[in-house]
């Protein structure tokens, strides 16, 4: 598959470092051409670099690694080069105090797809930290890390599921794009937890088994 990347930060280099053992053809984009043509250098395969226009018209999908703040605008400047294309967005809308910066307003993810509207756009990648992304692969208790994807675009979602899979994790159907806001929630509530109150986050979820109530065998609830 041919993957562009907007941004040449951790994010880029966590995701497209698996693609591109994985065989993919990526172009890294970015507004400093040295960085792209240094991170295009680390990924090696025969990564090619440019600028952000160039990466937006590269991929069948383009990862946005970019900052909340800066997604929408790069976004809409290479809108023409996105169309038809799939636009995947791992951003964390989080500000100081882990608090969520899109609270009473549209997604980060909806907020790419509302400037690039003849992009697919698909959320992913976004809940765990980039050393998280670089391990090889992020298995935890003999488990596979599991990712939810949002979008709204059966083959969008197949590709990115894909992508997910080259990254050794499971993907996990976390609905349409309107649910992409929920998933930069769970970012916000997990960052809080982890960063600011050094919380084992992850035992806040009962096994499958109790999703619905006490699993067989057991008491029930009082
Ligand atoms: N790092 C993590 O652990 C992690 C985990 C999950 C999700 N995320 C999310 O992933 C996204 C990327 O994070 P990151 O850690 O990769 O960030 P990063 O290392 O700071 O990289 C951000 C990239 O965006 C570029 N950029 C920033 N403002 C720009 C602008 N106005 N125009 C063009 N390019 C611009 C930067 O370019 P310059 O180098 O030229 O400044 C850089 O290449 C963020 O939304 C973050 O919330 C991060």
């Amino acid at each position: 598959m041919r993957i562009g990347v907007l941004g040449t930060g951790n994010m880029a280099d966590a995701l497209a470092t698996h693609w591109v053992r994985a065989g993919h053809e990526v172009f890294v984009g970015g507004r400093d051409a040295r960085r792209a043509e240094r991170l295009a250098a680390r990924l090696g395969g025969g990564t090619r670099h440019g600028n952000l226009d160039e990466a937006a018209g590269f991929g069948a999908v383009v990862l946005a690694a970019l900052p909340y703040g800066a997604g929408a605008e790069v976004v809409a400047g290479v809108r023409a080069s996105l169309a038809g294309r799939v636009l995947l967005d791992c951003s964390n809308p989080v500000g100081p105090g882990f608090r969520l910066l899109t609270d009473g307003g549209p997604s980060a993810a909806r907020r790419l797809a509302d400037a690039a509207p003849g992009a697919r756009v698909v959320k992913a990648f976004n809940l765990c930290h980039e050393d998280v992304w670089r391990m090889t692969p992020p298995v935890f208790d003999g488990r596979p890390l599991a990712v939810p994807v949002c979008g709204d675009d059966g083959e969008a979602l197949a590709l990115v599921e894909e992508l997910v899979r080259d990254t050794g994790c499971t993907p996990l159907a976390g609905g349409g794009l309107d649910r992409a806001g929920l998933v930069e929630a769970t970012a916000a509530l997990l960052i809080g937890l982890w960063v600011g109150e050094g919380a084992d986050a992850q035992a806040i979820a009962p096994p499958l088994a109790f999703a619905t109530g006490p699993a067989e065998g057991l008491p029930p609830h009082p």
